[in-house]
């Protein structure tokens, strides 16, 4: 019997509402395809900090690296919003990033044809838009040094340091060219090269590893008219490869492009280690009422069976649960449109798993 070992991080906020979610999906998917799944929960995050106060306890980094996967839901709150940025929750999410080198993260954002009416977007803009943000997920301005907040000539300042080293751009430029060539064979390369020394590498890298992709379409673009174009033509991009922080601006927009962040599931991958995670945080303002969406949550946990449990159909069978209780009218609070049912977490979790079974 096939057997997958995952390291399941509920975190903080909305999060261990999702993670429930995405669990109670999984058990199906046990069941019907005869995989074991070993599910193995941690502290990171904002309730790391809590029991542990270390926002990534040793003993979490080293289940994750004895683990198939991670399935990690969402960090952050309030409650720690005033403790300095390396002792903060996202912290630890950024530290478990880099401890297991997970350099792309891959984000797709799909218009769900149920879903035209929640895109803030016109429906001829939005229908048919299938696009993948790949994030550089482990270098660029979030890790760059030096860093810091100091005192200068009596005033106070705040640094960080946008730095791309060629051996990072050419893996996650390789990766991007890779995975159009199995869809419609467009790279978008965003940066700022108008401005910024770290954009020109970046746009040189990516421009010399295209060549041994001729068959791929390769365009750049500055990231101020990406951020325009996302919501003028979405339909145009296929893949869109950019740096840690553009993509992590440009993937949130296009989160909303296509309904809900609360949609949108993600990938991190690198070499040997594979993190999965909704694209959207612990939505504090929506935490405890049972009432998030949990479907970034559950797709992401579709990305693992496919990435890391090698199990497309099953996949292809949460994505099509998913599809039909849409088209059913079934709605969390951020999808709802006038003449749909509003449901809560667990009613939207029942009402796909009863589509998988
Ligand atoms: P957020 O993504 O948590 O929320 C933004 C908005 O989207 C909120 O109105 C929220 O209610 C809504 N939303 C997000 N996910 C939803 C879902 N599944 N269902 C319904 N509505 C949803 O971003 P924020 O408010 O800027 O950040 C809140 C906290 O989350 C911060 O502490 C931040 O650092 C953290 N954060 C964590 C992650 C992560 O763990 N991967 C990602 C982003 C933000
Ligand atoms: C995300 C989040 C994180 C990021 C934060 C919480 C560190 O916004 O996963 O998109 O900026 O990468
Ligand atoms: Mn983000």
């Amino acid at each position: 019997k096939k057997s997958c070992k995952i390291t399941v991080l509920p975190g903080d906020g909305i999060g261990p509402e999702i993670m429930e979610s995405a669990i109670e999906v999984l058990k199906a998917i046990s069941k019907k395809y005869g995989i074991n799944f070993e599910f193995h929960e941690a502290l990171i995050g904002g309730a790391a900090i809590d029991a542990t106060g270390d926002p990534l306890p040793e003993e979490t980094l080293k289940l994750a690296k004895e683990s198939d996967a991670v399935l990690l839901a969402a960090v952050g709150g309030e409650k720690w919003d005033n403790l300095p940025t390396d002792r903060r929750p996202e912290k630890g999410l950024l530290k478990i990033r880099k401890e297991l080198d997970l350099f792309a993260n891959l984000r797709p954002g799909k218009a769900y044809t149920a879903l035209l009416d929640a895109s803030p977007l016109k429906e001829n803009l939005i229908k048919g838009v299938d696009l993948l943000v790949i994030r550089e997920l482990t270098g660029g301005i979030y890790f760059g040094e030096p860093r810091g907040i100091e005192e200068r000539n009596g005033e106070k300042v705040g640094y960080n340091t946008m730095i791309y080293y060629e051996h990072e751009i050419k893996r996650i430029a390789k990766l991007a060219f890779d995975i159009a060539r199995n869809r419609r064979k467009k790279v978008t390369s965003v940066d700022k090269a108008n401005v910024l020394e770290v954009s020109a590498v970046w746009r040189e890298i990516v421009t010399e590893v295209h060549a041994e992709y001729q068959d791929v379409e390769l365009e750049h673009m500055y990231v101020d008219n990406c951020a325009m174009q996302l919501v003028r033509r979405p339909k145009d991009f296929d893949v869109i490869v950019t740096g840690n922080l553009f993509g992590d601006i440009l993937s949130d927009e296009a989160g909303a492009l296509t309904g809900s962040l609360g949609m949108l599931p993600s990938a991190s991958i690198g070499e040997r280690y594979a993190l999965y995670e909704p694209v959207h945080g612990s939505a504090p303002d929506i935490a405890g009422q049972g009432i998030a969406n949990p479907i970034a949550m559950i797709l992401s946990a579709a990305m693992m069976l496919e990435i890391t449990c090698k199990l497309p159909e099953a996949a292809r069978d949460i994505e099509n649960a998913i599809d039909k209780v849409l088209e059913e009218g079934y709605r969390t609070g951020d999808i709802w449109a006038p003449g749909t049912k509003k449901v809560s977490t667990k009613e939207m979790t029942k009402a796909i798993i009863k589509y998988i079974i």
